[in-house]
């Protein structure tokens, strides 16, 4: 109907508003009323700034798109993607598990949309990631697991200002990656605030490839490379004798990788090869990302489901003029928009807190945790995460509820599971990447609602 009152369009907007029954009269300033090459949908979409220090020199850009449908009964999640330094609105939603992914000029409809679930809020973070940013530059340098974690804590206590019918809505958190780090560290500030003021209906999270520790994680690399036939029986051993994937990391960060360390890292990288996407080992390269300059071979594959060139699309697309008008962006201190950030200058050591630690809090205080693994990622694999909540559930002393089994979706396997005590979870996803909702978006989305349900995975089909 709304489409034939051409002459009226801003009454034609309100009337949609009146229909779908919620209006965010503090929020009207940041709707998106339509992106460009958008296909047409019934939820609504928001995005913008908000800021996090007094003196309203650094703003954190968020993307929120509310679920496709009964936004009011579904609950809030906040998606955070990890790098230190990469961006949940390019990669998150646009390349994951938001409801549109760039193709060419427009945006194609994502089906399998974990808006169709929950209301998805995605935040760039922190200052100097994707739109995001600081006036003060000098803020760039040093930034921390700290300071990104009660950035985040700010930001959700500003932007409930905006959206307050979304105050005490059930609250989860997720994300993938380096918010291994993030995630929990936000959790545990938020069970503090609550403390003094109730206001974070925090329900769970969930970690994708989570980096929870250091040594674990990266030292999962070596087994995985040679059992998936990335390396040699010979390179397998001096990567796990002479030196190890967390000891050639630690080094590099320090700024002086050892002659031994060099050798060995160049022996892993000749075997493995750099036409093999290390955060999917089976899927093929984006060859344009490969050659950033000339696309020497052409990739053939026509039957390809999965658009391994989605990355370039997003660059592309969120650095158009009318793009970034409609989402309300702007491009402060840097000329492009780019998935992980040039500017910020991220304390790396960092990746050395052991936040397992964190989630075993979090688990203590009632607080529900699934870490899941897409199982053909070579960065963080499934092997170290599954060690590390295996040996957590022991040391809290929580019991098997659900032993290790396979879980469906359709009538496949989509993965393997196990839960302790009805509160630590651990799923893979298989055929998945690093980034699971990329690659296999369908088996991403059951996990996700079971999640949000707080139910094993499906044990029939
Ligand atoms: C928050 O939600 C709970 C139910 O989940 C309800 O009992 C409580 O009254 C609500 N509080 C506010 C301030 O709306
Ligand atoms: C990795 O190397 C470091 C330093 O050489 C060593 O302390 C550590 O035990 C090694 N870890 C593994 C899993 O081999």
């Amino acid at each position: 109907m709304c489409s034939l009152l051409r002459s009226s369009i801003a009454m034609c907007v309100a009337l949609q508003l009146l229909q779908l029954g919620i209006v965010h009269p503090s929020a009207s300033h940041l709707r998106i009323t339509h992106l460009p090459g958008q296909p047409q949908v019934e939820f609504q979409q928001f995005s913008g700034y908000v800021t996090v220090d007094d003196r309203n020199q650094q703003a954190l850009f968020f993307y929120f798109a509310e679920a496709e449908k009964d936004a009011a009964s579904k609950p809030l999640v906040l998606w955070l993607n990890g790098g230190p330094g990469c961006s949940s609105l390019g990669v998150g939603a646009f390349s994951e598990n938001g409801p549109f992914r760039p193709k060419g000029e427009a945006l194609v409809r994502n089906q399998f949309s974990w808006n169709r679930e929950a209301n998805m809020l995605y935040l760039e973070t922190p200052i100097g990631v994707g739109f995001s940013y600081s006036t003060d530059t000098s803020s760039y340098e040093g930034v921390n697991d700290e300071i990104t974690a009660r950035d985040n804590l700010v930001f959700l206590k500003n932007w409930f200002i905006k959206f307050p019918e979304y105050r005490n809505r059930s609250l989860f958190i997720v994300g993938e990656s380096y918010a291994g780090h993030y995630v929990p560290q936000l959790a545990e500030l938020m069970l503090q605030f609550n403390k003094k003021e109730k206001l974070f209906n925090l329900k769970g999270i969930a970690l994708g490839n989570p980096v929870l520790e250091f040594a674990t994680d990266f030292n999962s690399r070596a087994e995985f490379f040679w059992s998936h036939g990335l390396i040699s029986d010979t390179t397998y051993k001096v990567f796990t004798s002479v030196c190890n994937y967390s000891r050639y990391v630690r080094e590099y960060y320090n700024g002086a990788v050892s002659p031994v360390c060099s050798s060995v890292m160049s022996q892993v990288s000749t075997e493995t090869s750099r036409f093999v996407d290390k955060y999917d080992v089976t899927l093929d390269v984006c060859l344009s990302s490969v050659f950033s300059q000339t696309k020497v071979l052409n990739p053939q594959q026509v039957t390809e489901t999965i658009d391994v060139c989605v990355e370039d699309e997003t660059v592309n697309y969120l650095n158009r003029k009318d793009v970034q008008s409609a989402l309300h962006a702007r491009l402060v201190g840097v000329q492009r928009w780019s998935a992980c950030s040039n500017v910020l200058d991220y304390e790396l050591r960092d990746l050395e807190i052991p936040t397992i630690t964190v989630v075993g809090k979090l688990v203590q205080e009632g607080i529900p945790v699934l870490v899941y693994s897409g199982d053909q990622d070579s960065v963080i694999p499934l092997t170290g995460s599954r060690t590390l909540v295996h040996k957590l559930a022991k040391k809290l002393g929580l019991k098997t509820t659900v032993p290790y089994r396979v879980w469906f979706e359709k009538q496949q396997v989509g993965g393997w599971t196990q839960v302790y005590g009805d509160i630590l979870s651990f799923a893979t996803i298989r055929g998945a990447s690093h980034e699971a909702p990329f690659s296999q978006p369908e088996r991403a989305l059951v996990l996700f609602k079971s999640f949000l349900e707080g139910r094993p995975m499906p044990q029939e089909f």
